[in-house]
């Protein structure tokens, strides 16, 4: 199987896990839009009965041109199950997202939900988190006071000489600073190995202005691995 082929085979067992009646938190990316397209043609042949809750302004308007219905409200109390991708994920089930810029959005989903299904590929399944840059959304008006707090810890990684490349904003294909949904800037850190995440999220917490990072250390119950299946012990 290539990893495309283990994004469908991820996406499709996802949907054994929807039934009529639920509130589904729909995740950002390209795995999670193969789950969509896929949910869509479920709820035109079988006549489920869902509502969805997108994670993002992108995936909202995905998920209406394939006929998924979505709530407005962004952030309800609670739904039943979210179903999301990832950029990596280590054998604690913890994970690194955001590489789409949802991350604010899909941790308040995955948060909400009572249970968090990830979908993806083997390229994603690490030991060490860390080689994906983590993604940390920061508020635009303190952006020079942060960037100043993620370069300590970023030196602190780089054995506490200045790294080779400063960090900065996400851009745009046309160089404009990437904005979220929520009008928040992103800045990714090339960490390389993040020996200790819990540390890590507890640090980046602590800095005022930083919004979220993409760090979900507690969040899934299940990951859907091409064919493979991980699952926590108090998943279903
Ligand atoms: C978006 C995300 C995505 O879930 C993550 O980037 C994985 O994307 P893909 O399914 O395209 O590999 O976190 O913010």
């Amino acid at each position: 199987m290539n990893l495309l082929q283990e994004k469908q085979v991820a996406a499709f067992n996802a949907l054994k896990y929807i039934k009529t009646g639920m509130v589904v938190g729909i995740g950002t990316g390209s795995t999670a839009e193969i789950f969509v397209a896929a949910l869509g043609e479920r709820i035109k042949n079988e006549r489920l009965e869902i509502i969805g809750v997108p994670t993002s302004n992108h995936i909202r308007n995905f998920c209406l041109r394939h006929n998924v219905p979505v709530t407005e409200n962004s952030s309800p109390r609670e739904m039943d199950l979210c179903v999301d991708g990832a950029d990596e994920f280590d054998p604690d089930f913890r994970l690194i997202k955001g590489g789409g810029g949802a991350l604010l959005r899909e941790k308040i989903t995955a948060q909400a939900a009572k249970k968090l299904i990830i979908i993806t590929d083997s390229s994603k399944k690490k030991d060490l988190l860390g080689k994906f840059p983590l993604p940390v959304e920061v508020f635009p008006h303190c952006v020079d006071s942060v960037l100043a707090k993620l370069t300590l810890i970023y030196q602190a990684y780089n054995d506490n000489s200045a790294p080779a490349t400063p960090l900065t904003l996400r851009r745009n294909q046309t160089g404009e600073a990437f904005v979220t949904d929520f009008g928040n800037f992103i800045v990714d850190m090339p960490l390389k190995k993040i020996t200790d995440p819990e540390k890590l999220s507890r640090k980046l917490h602590s800095i005022a202005g930083v919004a979220e990072h993409g760090l979900f250390l507690t969040e899934a119950d299940c990951i859907l691995c091409g064919s493979d299946t991980y699952r926590k012990t108090s998943f279903y």
